[in-house]
């Protein structure tokens, strides 16, 4: 496995990949990688020629009471698991290969990245929107695979790629859970054994949502306060938002429509912040 630094040695090296009509395969990440990480380099494999995978934590995506500096960086392990999940590079950069001094440019995705998350962390979607952008053009991918826990994450960078003509095909891989449903998430170890235990109340929710609908309920409403009621059983857990959406603007749906609807939520586990989702 190739390990790359800089900017300069990973565009020379997609070059070369291009010039042979290699598939690149990209996995963009934050590190702390766990099995949610390893299915979309799985799918990427299947996909794409060569497999790279950025690990970088982006602090413009993290707000300034966010946790940028704690975030976990367990860099040897994860490095471990890519050799063994058959990565072929590695795109580790320090933040000054990629925002150097007096870089000014953002790109801003304006409609998408508004509601939910965005309206919790407003900052959040202009970093993920710029280090991605940044990211496909030191990369230069072919395929790049996303995760859909990271649901809103998704729409605006699909978007975002629309919008810029970028040339990146996105696949978006299932969210893996834990045997009693909880979605993997790197801010999982966070939680203490109490804290892990309330939380799996949310992916409870999500699955008594989509009985509903199977049931023949279609409201929003219904199924909001529903949800909200199941939250509201566990101490710990505190709602950030419980919303029905359209999955790919993020506009608000009334009811449901197969095929096209979310049912996200986003909420504080004492001050572990997790969301989750599932189509309806
Ligand atoms: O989903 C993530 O881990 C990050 O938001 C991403 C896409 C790697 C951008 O920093």
């Amino acid at each position: 496995m190739q390990k790359i630094e800089t900017v300069r040695e990973m565009q020379a090296l997609a070059d070369k990949l291009r010039a042979k009509e290699q598939r690149i395969g990209f996995v963009p990440t934050m590190g702390a990688l766990h099995a949610g990480h390893l299915s979309l380099v799985k799918l990427a494999r299947a996909k794409a020629d060569v497999v790279v995978v950025s690990i970088f934590v982006n602090p413009t995506q993290f707000g300034p009471s966010e946790d940028y500096s704690n975030y976990p960086r367990p860099l040897e392990h994860d490095l471990e698991l890519c050799a063994e999940a058959g990565v072929d590079a590695i795109f580790l950069p320090p933040v000054a290969e990629i925002y150097p001094k007096g870089c000014s440019t953002f790109v801003i995705e304006e409609a998408v990245s508004k509601p939910l998350e965005g309206a919790s962390r407003p900052t959040h979607f202009r970093g993920v929107a710029t280090v991605v952008a940044k990211l496909f053009n030191i990369v230069r991918p072919h395929i790049v695979v996303f995760g859909q826990k990271d649901a809103q994450q998704v729409a605006v960078l699909k978007r975002m790629a629309a919008d810029l003509h970028l040339p990146v095909k996105f696949v978006v891989a299932p969210i893996m859970r834990e045997p009693d449903g909880l979605a993997m998430s790197s801010r999982n170890r966070y939680l203490t054994a109490v804290q892990r235990e309330d939380s799996v109340v949310i992916s409870q929710a999500l699955r008594r949502a989509q009985e509903m609908v199977a049931g023949g309920e279609h409201r929003d409403d219904r199924l909001i306060a529903e949800v909200t009621h199941l939250l509201s059983q566990k101490r710990r857990v505190r709602v950030i938002y419980v919303a029905m959406v359209d999955k790919d603007t993020f506009e608000p749906l009334r009811v449901v429509v197969p095929g096209k609807t979310l049912l996200a939520i986003a909420a504080w586990v004492d001050e572990v912040r997790l969301i989750d989702n599932v189509e309806l």
